[in-house]
């Protein structure tokens, strides 16, 4: 089976990933390849920060890998707060402030579009590849569900009634921006050559 070093400490992206890849690859994370450092995320653009994810680790194990950065983009704020989407409510901030700062600023505002936009970056034999998901939606006017993190109880995709706060894991699954990113990159795996 093959072997992939996950490069991120968040355990609720590992979950995700373990769930969207199945019984088909076999995922170390970074806790299981006994890697503790931060991996910087300096940059300015999704697809750069995925990259250095993916790199950071390659850097220090020499193995395959692979990264992902995920952004919130909403329209009426001009992609805001995207690539700062951990860091929207300050340096430390944690979800439920970044929550409260995206709905203070849309406030009553019934422009409410966003996205989320997943991109992998695999790092295949010191060669890179990137992958790119978005889940399209709509901001909710107060948290709503508890299930998920981030900005999960804020989020309602289209075509649903509820945010992924009030889904299940394959429910948002369904709909979500990491699964159709990580479905491209094991779409592109099982053609890969490895010879
Ligand atoms: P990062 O990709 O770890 O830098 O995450 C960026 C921000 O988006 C963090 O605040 C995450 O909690 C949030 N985030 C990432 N993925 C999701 C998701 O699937 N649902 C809700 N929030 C997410």
């Amino acid at each position: 089976m093959k072997k992939l070093i996950l490069a991120s400490h968040n355990p609720n992206k590992a979950i995700e990933v373990m769930r969207i890849l199945k019984g088909n690859y076999s995922i170390q994370t970074l806790n299981q390849a006994e890697i503790h450092q931060e991996i910087p995320e300096p940059y300015n653009s999704l697809e750069e920060n995925a990259s250095q994810k993916s790199r950071f680790i390659f850097q220090l194990t020499g193995e395959d890998c692979f990264g992902e950065d995920t952004g919130l983009e909403v329209k009426s704020l001009g992609g805001e707060p995207g690539v700062r989407s951990a860091r929207y409510a300050g340096e430390h901030a944690v979800s439920e402030q970044n929550i409260q700062k995206l709905l203070d600023s849309l406030g009553d505002n019934p422009a409410r579009d966003a996205r989320f936009r997943t991109v992998v970056s695999l790092i295949l034999g010191g060669k890179e590849f990137q992958f790119q998901g978005t889940c399209e939606g709509t901001i909710t006017y107060r948290p709503i569900g508890s299930k998920g993190f981030g900005y999960d109880s804020v989020f309602m995709p289209d075509g649903a009634e509820k945010t992924f706060a009030e889904m299940s894991g394959n429910e948002k699954d369904l709909f979500s921006h990491r699964r159709k990113a990580l479905e491209k990159m094991a779409a592109f795996l099982e053609n890969f050559d490895f010879h």
